[in-house]
């Protein structure tokens, strides 16, 4: 995959950004930061199919995604595009386990049963995500994305609920996953250790993206 961003503005009550680019080659990492109501969100989901911006073209290997058939879009989203979101948006009637498994079920890929372990999830697949915590909601949620193999994953704070060491695993698990599948990874951060350990991080403050 390879993720191409030019001069994207978008504002909503308030300027967001204005005129920002980048590139991102496969096996490599973004990371973005900044303040709360900086924008953060607003530019993940313009790079990841949801949100059409007012200005600027965001491209997946050399396609221009809104300008795109709605259908297509929708076949990019489905097939190449993994969102872990700020909130996890997990299935409550469903268990741990079902909700991992939708994402096999709609892209006919098995589940591995590594990835659960690798996670530390295993023991509590049968729960609803009612009765597990906001870090094993998190590590459900980013289970279910992975296992739908994207070529580009959007992660939108992943860690933000989770210790120090699952935080150091499960980022662990996301870059050796880019690296093994020639894919991408756009994070959301708050902890700036992480964003360090990305490719390139950024610091989203006065409608840009500025190096950090
Ligand atoms: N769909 C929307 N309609 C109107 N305003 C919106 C919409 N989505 C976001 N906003 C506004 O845009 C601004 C930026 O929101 P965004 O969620 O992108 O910030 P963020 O940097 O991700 O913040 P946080 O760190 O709190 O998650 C906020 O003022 C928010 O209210
Ligand atoms: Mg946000």
């Amino acid at each position: 995959m390879h993720l191409s961003v030019k001069n994207l503005s978008h504002s909503f009550d308030y300027p967001l950004f204005h005129d920002i680019s980048f590139e991102l080659p496969p096996k490599t990492s973004i990371a973005v930061t900044g303040v709360s109501g900086s924008g953060k969100s607003t530019l993940l989901h313009i790079c990841s199919t949801l949100l059409k911006p007012n200005d600027g073209e965001v491209f997946f290997e050399g396609k221009s995604l809104y300008k795109l058939s709605a259908s297509e879009l929708i076949n990019i989203r489905r097939n190449d595009v993994g969102i872990i979101f700020q909130s996890h948006f997990l299935f409550k009637g469903f268990s741990a386990f079902e909700n991992i498994e939708l994402s096999s079920v709609l892209t006919g890929l098995p589940l591995e049963n590594e990835l659960l372990e690798k996670l530390g999830i295993s023991h509590i697949l049968k729960q609803k995500p009612g009765d597990i915590s906001g870090g094993q909601q998190q590590r459900v949620s980013i289970a279910r994305v992975l296992s739908k193999r994207p070529k580009i994953i959007f992660a939108d704070e992943p860690t933000g609920n989770l210790d120090a060491a699952t935080a150091t695993e499960v980022t662990e698990l996301l870059f050796n996953y880019i690296k093994n599948n020639n894919a991408i990874l756009f994070l959301v951060t708050h902890d700036l250790n992480l964003a360090k350990c990305c490719d390139v991080a950024y610091k989203l403050e006065n409608l840009a993206l500025k190096r950090l």
